[in-house]
């Protein structure tokens, strides 16, 4: 049986992340491939006991590489029993968040450094690197107004991470797009700005690309 492919979301808060997921695992599944959707940090769980954690408020908020290690521990956890298991069933993944953002928080928001994350994050993935991974990019004013209107909606507040300050968000930003123009084989910026049926035309052209 051939193996399933593995699709990745990435960009900031707001950016539609979560709301290009879902149209993309319906239209697969309309062309009749199984598919598997999952998030992170989450998935399973254990995974999901993680997410908590990390969406916690603490007097005490966790330093820099707790929360890195929090992070990938949940990764572990996810690619071990839920994508590998998949991939190898022939079932296409997406999932919702994955390495890159991890690069992007901790390495280029955070500050901590590149080569420890690089050698860490391949341990935690087993080694697993996405077939391919739609970068959303929008303007940071966009991704405010998407939040608060998500805000307003389902009466939820923003969490320790969203509500990290300008800067923090400029520098995930400028992250995520070194990252694609380091890997522009795997990694595909697309123009979050607009309608979701624009952003959704755009992914799907893109999805052409897949190996
Ligand atoms: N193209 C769009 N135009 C207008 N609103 C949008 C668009 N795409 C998504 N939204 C809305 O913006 C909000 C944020 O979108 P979504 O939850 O998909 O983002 P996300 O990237 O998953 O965010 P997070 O990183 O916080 O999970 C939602 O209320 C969603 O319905
Ligand atoms: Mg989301």
């Amino acid at each position: 049986m051939a193996r399933g492919r593995f699709i990745t979301f990435e960009g900031g808060e707001g950016c539609g992340k979560s709301t290009q997921v879902k149209r993309l695992k319906a239209e697969l599944e309309a062309s009749g491939i199984e598919v598997v959707l999952t998030r992170e940090p989450g998935g399973t769980r254990l995974a999901e006991l993680i997410r908590g954690l990390l969406k916690e408020e603490f007097e005490d908020p966790p330093c820099d590489r707790c929360e890195l290690l929090l992070f990938l521990a949940a990764r572990a956890q996810l690619v071990k029993n839920v994508i590998i298991p998949a991939l190898d069933a022939g079932r296409w993944v997406i999932s919702d968040r994955f390495s890159d953002s991890t690069f992007a928080y901790q390495g280029y928001g955070r500050g901590l450094p590149l080569d420890v994350l690089r050698a860490a994050n391949g341990f935690a993935c087993w080694g697993l690197v996405p077939d391919l991974t739609f970068l959303l990019d929008v303007d940071p004013e966009t991704s405010r107004l998407r939040m608060r209107d998500r805000e307003t909606a389902t009466g939820t507040a923003a969490d320790r991470i969203e509500r990290a300050g300008d800067d923090f968000h400029r520098r995930l930003r400028e992250g995520f797009a070194e990252m694609a123009a380091e890997d522009p084989a795997r990694i595909v910026k697309i123009d979050a700005s607009g309608t979701r049926d624009e952003v959704w035309e755009r992914i799907w052209t893109s999805l052409k690309r897949i190996p």
